[in-house]
């Protein structure tokens, strides 16, 4: 393998610089050329492609979003677009293919490989939702992201007395609800994986305000049914019996955006040039995952059967901590 191409793909989150710089390096330092393709799987198909040097990822490793730029790309999920592609990859000369990205993401990548491309993948989303990695390229910065946001928050609730719903993102994931509830002190929190009944938000506001709370904070995924919005209706009509008035903040995609932590920055460098690497021993049709401190490979139709799974364990610690 001489050639190799890169892309992010799907919804970007602060992680995917970092990663696509560790992809160009590793594979320049394997030999290789490596092509930056734009706009993930649409720009694959339109032929936007780059070649890509150490020095087109400089100054890069401390930045959001991702200088590839990405999309999400509907004509992907058809064989006419995935032929495109394949003709865009041959034109090119590229023979091999690093997809960094969310589970639409390495579907794609598998797609590639069943029609005999070699690709493999790399977790990149905030959802925390791919099998086979503890944890995704980005979700640490948007933790830290929503954790500010949760103690700015406290500040002006406790001054006025008040409850808030704080909407995390996740798509049908829990997890950034669940761990930042658990690490921002959070009195309650709404996750998709847990049926709660709205009776219960209100028992759980009105016993913070018996007990003298300052505030309530309540942390709700937005995969998390009867949904934000017609939880706080709700809790506004019952607002003189539950003592505290409510307020709502949907975080939305200020959790996408920032500077990568240090966290994201080297779990970005290690699994971009574990792909590099994988990719040239032929280990293509995999995901680099992170599992046990160390890099795992993962078959990619295993890492996207089904959607990761929350840990229960975690769920437990949640009921105990919220007192
Ligand atoms: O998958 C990442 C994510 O941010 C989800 O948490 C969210 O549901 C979705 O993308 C939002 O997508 P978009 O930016 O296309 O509105």
């Amino acid at each position: 393998m001489k050639r190799i191409g890169v892309l992010t793909s799907g919804g970007d989150n602060p992680g995917l610089n970092p990663c696509i710089r560790a992809v160009v390096r590793m594979g320049l330092h394997l030999g290789l050329e490596v092509m930056g393709i734009h706009r993930g799987y649409a720009g694959l198909i339109d032929g936007e492609i780059d070649e890509m040097d150490a020095r087109s990822v400089g100054g890069i490793i401390g930045r959001g979003g991702t200088i590839l730029g990405t999309a999400r790309c509907p004509e992907f999920y058809d064989l006419q677009g995935r032929k495109e592609a394949l003709r865009t990859l041959n034109r090119f000369g590229i023979e091999g293919l690093v997809a960094i990205g969310g589970n639409g993401s390495l579907s794609g990548a598998l797609e590639l490989h069943r029609m005999g491309f070699p690709t493999i993948g790399i977790p990149s989303t905030i959802d925390n939702d791919v099998n086979g990695t503890n944890i995704s390229i980005g979700v640490d910065t948007a933790l830290n992201t929503i954790l500010d946001a949760i103690d700015k928050i406290k500040d002006t609730a406790s001054s006025h007395n008040r409850a808030f719903l704080i909407e995390t993102m996740g798509r049908d994931s829990g997890y950034l609800a669940l761990v930042s509830g658990i690490t921002g002190g959070a009195e309650l929190v709404l996750i998709p994986e847990e049926k709660t009944v709205i009776d219960d938000v209100c028992q759980t506001i009105e016993d913070a305000y018996i007990r003298g709370k300052t505030h309530c904070i309540i942390i709700v995924a937005e995969g998390w049914g009867p949904g934000t919005q017609e939880l706080a209706n709700q809790l506004q009509e019952r607002q003189n019996e539950l003592g505290f008035s409510v307020r709502v903040t949907q975080l939305g995609h200020v959790q996408r955006g920032g500077s990568p932590s240090a966290f994201d920055r080297l779990l970005a460098t290690r699994l971009g040039a574990a792909a590099a690497r994988e990719l040239i021993a032929g280990n293509e049709g995999h995901m680099v995952g992170w599992v046990q401190n160390d890099v795992r490979l993962t078959p990619l139709a295993e890492a996207i059967a089904f959607d990761k799974q929350i840990d229960r364990d975690l769920c437990e610690l949640a009921r105990v901590m919220e007192k």
